[in-house]
């Protein structure tokens, strides 16, 4: 079978809430293998003045890995909270891309959204220099969750895409998390499934996909699965064009 491609990983160690040391993320390696993922992006957090995980950093913590991936493939990134500048800090180095193309996970803050003229700036002035912002697990978020066919349509729009977290599909985020992504998965607004995974230990979320790959298969069947869990997650890395069901 294909592999998983996870776009949203924080494997790195020491650099955020992710694992605190390199055995940690050795460990994180050895599961993501036997659950059948072949690439991961580590994205560690940036947040503008609380934790800025720059592109240098990261791609020094990964060669730091790299030994130790047993055949998966690592590549950088970084899970990018939502701030002002983005283009410029990206041009700048600050903020990775994926793989250094032109996807860029963007989280919106915990409770609430930004105002809407502030998130539109941000959205356009990325798509305006040719980047697709993928927006982070919007299932999770309680202000999306009220509205997601509304807000989620209008973010579309915009020229964002939306990642799901697996853990959400399975129900392990809760009823809630699981009721929406259900319905963001009837209707063609999940781009791309990842395990937003920070450790090995299962209260930190291991890099594991394939038990939501099992789920979606079941309910939409092989081709939908692989798009969400293969295709689409190779298109972020590689720089391709994400196929849109919405
Ligand atoms: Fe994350």
């Amino acid at each position: 079978m294909r592999a998983f491609t996870d776009i949203h990983c924080h494997i790195l160690p020491g650099l955020d809430d992710g694992p605190e040391r390199i055995e940690q993320s050795i460990q994180m390696l050895q599961l993501a293998k036997a659950d059948g993922l072949g690439c991961i992006a580590a994205t560690p957090h940036f947040k503008e003045g609380i934790c800025e995980n720059t592109g240098s950093r990261i791609k020094e913590a990964l060669a730091g890995l790299e030994n130790h991936a047993a055949g998966i493939r690592l590549c950088p990134g970084a899970d990018v909270r939502i701030c002002r500048n983005i283009v410029e800090r990206i041009r700048a180095g600050q903020i990775q891309p994926i793989n250094g193309g032109n996807y860029v996970l963007l989280e919106m803050p915990d409770f609430v959204l930004p105002p809407i003229e502030g998130l539109q700036r941000v959205l356009k002035e990325m798509t305006e220099a040719g980047y697709t912002p993928v927006i982070t697990h919007p299932e999770r978020h309680p202000a999306i969750a009220r509205d997601f066919e509304g807000i989620l349509g209008w973010l579309r729009a915009a020229g964002a895409i939306f990642q799901v977290t697996a853990q959400s599909i399975t129900g392990h985020f809760g009823k809630g998390a699981q009721k929406t992504s259900g319905a963001m998965l009837k209707k063609g607004l999940v781009h791309v499934v990842a395990s937003d995974a920070h450790g090995p230990e299962r209260h930190k979320r291991p890099p594991l996909l394939s038990g939501a790959y099992s789920y979606v298969k079941m309910k939409f069947g092989a081709d939908y699965a692989d798009l969400l869990f293969m295709a689409n997650p190779e298109c972020v890395v590689n720089g391709g064009q994400v196929e849109d069901l919405s």
